[in-house]
């Protein structure tokens, strides 16, 4: 099937090309020439694993092209996917000022009977608004439906998620898209029951409700993270205890810095923003948010107490991972990224390393003069104090003790609880983790 996905970012790309893999004949829109020219070299503008292989594989097999023309892009196609940005405004609320750019522009240039998905995270009732802004804008002799079909894509593993879903959502009423949309999903091989049909706003809902449902896993452990940590109880014992009950499940269980991404936060403020416009109150999403926000806090006084004699300011930490999780290049969000904010203005000098979100971090961190970006994650460490684990990058979770013995204050804090707590406390060093 002919397919034009518009926006090539996180989302976008990863849909437009897996579905190019799977075989349908896909193009991939996007206003930004510069991302299109290299995109038509096969260069991605950040990383995800197996995506720039897949990419040249389908420009070879001539079934993946992309665009910066919307005339181009809508000739004899009939089925579009919406992939752009929905950032979070200042009062929580999402940005949709993208999303209602392309469905206009869109519905300007499609010339034949067509579906456009809304794939890009929107809030409940944006479908009906899009459907009308499309309505509004379209040639009269056609018809263009609007059905929500939001992803449900982990960076770092996207490609994956894409090609082996858990279950696809799709918010319709309508048979024909019902069954447009199992002719574009049947390659993947999966299940019937596996392909979810739901009114429109319930599948709106439904995306804020999996990353908020997630995002309360995370902080119900890092709540009860800190409570372990005043029994001196070991929290990963907890997480293996209640994650065999199939009911609970073992994953995003892991206590840590909490979460961070270009997704959960901006999700969460959006759902609570939702709550706020029909008069009603989350007090569960706000203690989500607020415990996320208190678990970095909390690992950044256990840093200033282990110190606590000596000042800080003359004090050179390392720290590990800048990406807000392994597998990718993205900052945004990022934990560790805030936590050094934090010290940088304690310390009187940071080394960091990441195995690929330097780049991306520099950008970021350039307004602090005390901050050097390591090529190597062993560089300088016999000038540091401490050593800090922020991402649990595979790379770092089975470190050189030797090389960690250099660290003049002889202390790793941990805080993805990835290290091997015991082998760094029979090497003599202390470990101090996140309730681990
Ligand atoms: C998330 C959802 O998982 C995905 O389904 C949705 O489509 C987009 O948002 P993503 O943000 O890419 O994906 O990453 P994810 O793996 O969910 O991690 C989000 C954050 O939670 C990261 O900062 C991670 O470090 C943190 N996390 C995750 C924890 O702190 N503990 C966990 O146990 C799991």
């Amino acid at each position: 099937m002919k397919i034009t996905v518009v926006g090539t970012g996180y989302v976008g790309l990863v849909s437009g090309v897996c579905m190019s893999e799977i075989g349908h004949n896909v193009t991939c829109l996007d206003i930004n020439r510069n991302v299109i020219n290299k995109l038509r070299k096969g260069k991605v503008p950040y990383y995800e694993p197996k995506l720039e292989k897949m990419i040249l594989r389908n420009i070879k097999k001539n079934n993946l092209s992309f665009s910066n023309s919307y005339k181009n892009s809508t000739q004899e196609v009939n089925i579009f996917f919406i992939c752009v940005g929905t950032p979070e405004n200042n009062d929580g609320s999402s940005n949709l000022k993208y999303v209602y750019d392309v469905a206009k522009s869109l519905a300007k240039n499609i010339s034949e009977d067509a579906i456009v998905f809304i794939k890009s995270t929107v809030p409940v009732g944006t479908n009906a608004l899009i459907q009308k802004l499309i309505n509004e804008n379209k040639k009269n002799n056609i018809n263009i439906m609007v059905a929500s079909n939001p992803e449900f894509l982990k960076e770092g593993d996207a490609v994956n998620d894409f090609l082996n879903p858990d279950r696809v959502i799709v918010g319709t009423s309508s048979k024909d898209v019902m069954s447009v949309v199992k002719k574009i999903y049947e390659p993947l091989k999966i299940k019937n029951e596996k392909i979810v049909f739901m009114p429109i706003k319930a599948a709106e809902l439904t995306k804020y409700a999996a990353n908020s449902f997630l995002a309360t896993k995370i902080s119900f452990i890092n709540e009860l993270s800190i409570l372990s940590d005043a029994l001196n109880i070991n929290i990963e014992h907890i997480k293996r205890g209640i994650g065999s009950d199939p009911r609970i499940g073992d994953k995003f269980l892991n206590a840590g810095l909490g979460f961070g991404g270009s997704c959960f936060p901006k999700d969460i403020a959006s759902l609570i923003n939702i709550y706020e416009q029909k008069n009603l109150e989350s007090n569960l999403l706000r203690s989500v948010r607020e415990v996320n926000k208190n678990q970095r806090i909390n690992f950044m006084k256990k840093i200033l107490s282990h110190f606590k004699n000596s000042k800080l300011t003359n004090k050179k930490l390392m720290i590990w991972g800048l990406s807000f999780k392994p597998e990718t290049d993205d900052i945004r969000e990022s934990i560790s990224i805030k936590l050094i904010k934090d010290l940088a203005k304690k310390v009187k000098k940071l080394y960091v390393y990441d195995p690929i979100a330097i780049k991306n971090s520099q950008k970021e961190l350039n307004r602090f003069n005390n901050i050097d970006f390591l090529k190597s994650q062993y560089s300088n460490i016999s000038e540091c104090d401490a050593l800090i684990v922020c991402t649990e990058w595979e790379i770092f979770k089975n470190p050189d003790m030797a090389k960690l013995k250099k660290l003049k204050s002889k202390v790793v804090f941990d805080g993805r609880n990835c290290l091997n707590k015991e082998k760094i406390l029979q090497n003599n060093i202390k470990y101090i983790g996140v309730s681990k």
